[in-house]
């Protein structure tokens, strides 16, 4: 039986169209699934949106139409884009899908009849026009975050959950599992700023948010979104409907892949539910860093730069799928802060893309071409020299890095880095061996065989674990070596391709750009927007 892996990205709000910054979570959780296809496990990747509460209505309000004409329209949107970026996820789970509403329903039920929940009242800071509460941090200087107007201390009816009862459970949890939270940092983060201190229990209903799932046996509440959208981790899989048989496959995850400010709603909040209901845990959450846009997280704060572009949908049409995924994969060190910017994202193409992987395949195939009639050479290893070697212990060092990056930390950015690796070396390859050299003179005919079947077992290599990456330009170089299906293992062996067969000719993978042009073409392009 092959081995599960279940991998989540947090659900976004829809309330405004899918940034590049969403997109960086889900690129990441796409290549790790993909990866893990490739090592041959049962994968489930799921991802999805979170529609309730009150900016959703607000936002349909605004465009004049309903919450579901509304989230309909944003949630068509957000699948363009995910297709767009090749994600390929099992499942796409809203939080207004019937089935998640009657299961979210169950589990506060569920709650309550264990004496999780109880009924009190709330109090906090009340903006009347935007109908919203706040407590006294989010305030800024006083005034509604939102419209910036007076608010009003008031009191309202709501269920809390007994999260008070949790902080020794979570302390031991942190302890004996240190694997449970990743990075450790943010270990240290949770037990200094929130455990220690004391975790106050937590307001789970509004009367006054009515966009929501209402409490099923007290339905003026409704339940407030952290109940509703951590659950999709679950109800998502069927948990408390009539078939659950996902739920019973794949549960626990074995990954919450998560952006650093939502960590608390993570590794405490949802533990915290879980134990309760006798759920067992998730076996890791992974809350990666941000990616900075003028040093801010939003890509259309005012500090970005109008030179900049960070519209997924003008930068993948125009530069590929691939080119997009990897700067977002690749740029921002795994689990910290990083910086974006377009020019950042051009030189990248032109000097990993282009130079470095585009060069390599395009160099040895045109090589094949002309010096071997596009056939996969036989290999002479007693014609072999120490930069043979070489090469095929970056091959070999690297095949065990990039399994152990992304299986034991989902380090997207290390993993990548050291499958380029394989292609750096293999370009030092051609310039020392000098395999149009080795044309001119016949008696090296079989040394210029070895060498270019050793390149083109480091491409088949190299790119078989690209397509976890990059799975375009991966496909089109794996279809010229007429490589259909493959998994881990193909790679473990240095000679796999058949001598004799042939290899398809392949166009220009990553056209090298002229980076000014480019900037000035995207600033007309976002002036016309
Ligand atoms: N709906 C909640 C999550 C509920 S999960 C049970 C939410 N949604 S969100 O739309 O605000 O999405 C936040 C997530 O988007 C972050 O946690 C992060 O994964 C991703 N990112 C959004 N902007 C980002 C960056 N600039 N950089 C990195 N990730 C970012 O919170």
């Amino acid at each position: 039986m092959k081995e599960k892996f279940y991998i989540t990205t947090p659900i976004y709000y829809p309330s405004r169209k899918f940034t590049l910054g969403n997109c960086y979570t889900t690129v990441i959780c796409d290549a790790v699934s993909r990866f893990n296809k490739i090592l041959d496990k049962d994968v489930f990747f799921m991802t999805g949106t979170d529609e309730h509460g009150q900016k959703i209505a607000q936002a349909a309000k605004d465009a004049g139409m309903t919450e579901m004409q509304y989230l309909d329209g944003m949630i068509a949107d957000a699948k363009d884009l995910w297709a767009l970026l090749k994600i390929e996820y099992d499942k796409f789970i809203r939080t207004t899908d019937d089935y998640h509403v009657k299961s979210a329903q169950k589990i506060f039920r569920d709650l309550y009849d264990k004496g999780y929940i109880y009924k009190s009242s709330y109090q906090g800071k009340y903006c009347v026009p935007c109908e919203s509460f706040w407590t006294e941090s989010q305030l800024i200087e006083g005034k509604c975050p939102d419209c910036n107007r007076d608010v009003i201390d008031q009191e309202e009816e709501a269920y809390f959950f007994k999260l008070s009862e949790f902080g020794d459970k979570l302390l031991d949890l942190y302890e004996k599992n240190p694997e449970f939270l990743k990075p450790q940092s943010r270990v240290n983060e949770m037990v200094t700023n929130f455990i220690k201190p004391g975790l106050s229990d937590l307001c789970v209903t509004r009367t006054s948010v009515k966009w929501g799932i209402p409490v099923d046996f007290d339905p003026k509440h409704t339940i407030y979104v952290w109940i509703d959208a951590l659950s999709n981790y679950i109800t998502g899989l069927g948990y408390g409907t009539e078939d659950d048989s996902n739920y019973k496959k794949y549960w626990p995850a074995n990954v919450h892949i998560i952006g650093k400010e939502i960590v608390r709603f993570h590794a405490i909040i949802w533990p915290a539910i879980l134990m309760a209901l006798d759920i067992p845990l998730p076996k890791r959450i992974f809350g990666h860093g941000w990616m900075l846009f003028g040093g801010d997280k939003l890509s259309k704060s005012k500090t970005v730069a109008s030179c900049e572009c960070t519209d997924p949908r003008i930068l993948i049409p125009r530069y590929s799928s691939d080119a997009v995924r990897y700067i977002l994969l690749r740029e921002i060190p795994f689990g910290s802060d990083g910086n974006y910017t377009t020019e950042l994202f051009l030189n990248r193409i032109n000097s990993d893309l282009a130079n470095n992987y585009g060069n390599l395949v395009s160099r040895t195939f045109s090589m094949l071409k002309k010096y071997k009639g596009s056939i996969v050479p036989s290999f002479d290893e007693s014609t072999e020299e120490e930069i043979d070697k070489e090469l095929k212990e970056v091959v070999a060092k690297s095949i065990v890095d990039t399994k152990n990056y992304i299986e034991s930390n989902f380090d997207v950015s290390k993993a990548l880095s050291s499958v380029f690796d394989i292609f750096s070396k293999a370009n030092k390859y051609i310039e020392v061996t000098e395999p149009y050299r080795l044309a001119k003179d016949e008696t090296k005919s079989s040394r210029l065989n070895t060498v270019l079947r050793n390149l083109l077992e480091s491409i088949r290599i190299g790119t078989i674990m690209l397509s976890a990456f990059l799975p375009d330009c991966s496909k089109k170089v794996l279809d010229s070596l007429h490589i259909q299906n493959y998994s881990y293992s193909d790679v473990e062996t240095f000679y796999y391709l058949n001598e004799g067969d042939s290899v398809d000719e392949l166009g220009i993978l990553f056209p090298r750009l002229d980076v000014q042009k480019e900037l000035e073409t995207l600033a007309e392009i976002q002036k016309q927007v």
